[in-house]
């Protein structure tokens, strides 16, 4: 079988991660501070704060800001909605702006339809790692005198005119999840060009109790995943999720196991030291992603369109969506009847317009049941790239 994705890996590092956990000091911080000096240094901002995790640092992010008890945020229609209801918590009145469905994101003009004198920021997402226009979004919000936060959580790798992500916004966070550009077991990062916020992300996760349960807890999840898939015990599980009994179920219970941190705890010395290893391999891998993405694009059949990315910028290669002109449910279940596993509807990202009671946002409407998630992951194969869309192409046909 072709998966959709698979864990961000190098070889032979669960050894290392094992060896590192054992000779080192949980409340070590040497590789933790070079990680953020790298990782800032590579996004453009002048200081960044790894946290356990991106929602934990849209957190601190919205806290810093001021944004709280009758603020409203801006926010994508399409997008992760297990973030919503802990940012509702806050007091944050949430409202979803609609997306282009050319390139699944939200644009200057959707924002300001929604924007009002109770604005106070626009969550900005650069969706599957396709860039938004954070430049119009950003220039819109300052002539109205509101924040920008960038979500790059899809979008480390890529770049708006030749500038990474995440140096646009009053603030910005990554994640480090497995299936994430960078993987280390779970993790986030706050950047922005005020210093006292990142002080006070790095403050917070220096409070944070020592310890590697989550990071062992993730890798154990991984080498199930993997086990699954050698031995052929993934094809239950994924006719499962491809069932519209099952689908509901499967899919919670698959988020739950992939996403939640389980325990409060720092993001540590050792998850840093492996991210360090990756970053220097990532302009790599995401040219290679980005070479079979084109490949993809270049053999899909006419009717179906490939998230459209703005000319001069480049994306991070996170998933690969594409907009089908049938529904996409039925199809994703003939795709894996051939060995190829794709993702529909909520597996990809959710209806937040919905979530949140909205019914005027034609875009994600236009998208939502439509979308599929082929496989993409590094070092997927140029055959395997073939198969995928030539499948697609006879299915749909
Ligand atoms: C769009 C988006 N934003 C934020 C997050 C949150 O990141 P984390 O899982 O590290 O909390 C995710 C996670 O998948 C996401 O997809």
């Amino acid at each position: 079988m072709i998966p959709r994705r698979l864990a961000q890996k190098e070889k032979g590092e669960w050894a290392l991660l094992q060896k590192w956990m054992a000779e080192s000091d949980a409340s070590a911080t040497a590789f933790l501070q070079e990680w953020e000096q790298k990782l800032a240094a590579y996004i453009g901002v002048p200081d960044v704060a790894a946290v356990s995790s991106g929602r934990q640092a849209l957190r601190l992010i919205l806290e810093h800001l001021g944004v709280g008890a009758g603020d409203e945020l801006i926010v994508p229609a399409y997008t992760l909605g297990e973030m919503l209801p802990f940012v509702a918590s806050l007091g944050v009145t949430l409202v979803p702006a609609d997306i282009d469905p050319e390139s699944m994101n939200i644009t200057p003009e959707t924002v300001a339809h929604r924007l009002t004198g109770k604005t106070r920021a626009i969550l900005a997402l650069h969706i599957f790692g396709v860039p938004c226009d954070i430049q119009g979004i950003r220039a819109l919000a300052d002539h109205h005198g509101v924040k920008v936060i960038e979500d790059c959580a899809h979008s480390l790798g890529a770049r708006v005119q030749g500038r990474p992500t995440g140096s646009f916004g009053d603030a910005s966070f990554f994640s480090f999840e497995i299936t994430k550009m960078i993987n280390t077991y779970g993790g986030g990062l706050v950047a922005s060009s005020t210093r006292p916020l990142v002080d006070a992300a790095r403050a917070f996760n220096n409070s944070e109790p020592p310890g590697y349960t989550t990071l062992e807890n993730k890798m154990q999840g991984v080498r199930l995943e993997e086990s699954f898939f050698r031995r052929r015990l993934m094809y239950l599980p994924l006719f499962m999720l491809a069932s519209p009994a099952w689908q509901p179920l499967m899919n919670r219970l698959y988020r739950s196991s992939q996403q939640k941190q389980k325990k409060r705890e720092q993001y540590s010395d050792v998850q840093a030291r492996l991210g360090l290893i990756k970053l220097a391999h990532l302009e790599e891998r995401t040219a290679l992603r980005q070479e079979r993405i084109a490949l993809m694009n270049s053999l899909l059949h006419e009717d179906i369109r490939p998230q459209q990315v703005r000319e001069g910028d480049s994306a991070s290669g996170y998933f690969y969506v594409v907009r089908l002109p049938v529904k996409a449910a039925a199809v994703r279940r003939r795709l894996l009847f051939r060995g190829i596993d794709a993702g529909a509807g909520n597996e990809i990202m959710d209806h937040c317009a919905a979530q949140l009671g909205y019914t005027d946002c034609p875009g994600i409407d236009t998208v939502f049941e439509h979308a599929l998630a082929l496989p993409m992951y590094d070092g997927i194969k140029e055959k395997d790239c073939e198969q995928v869309i030539l499948t697609l192409n006879k299915v749909l046909a």
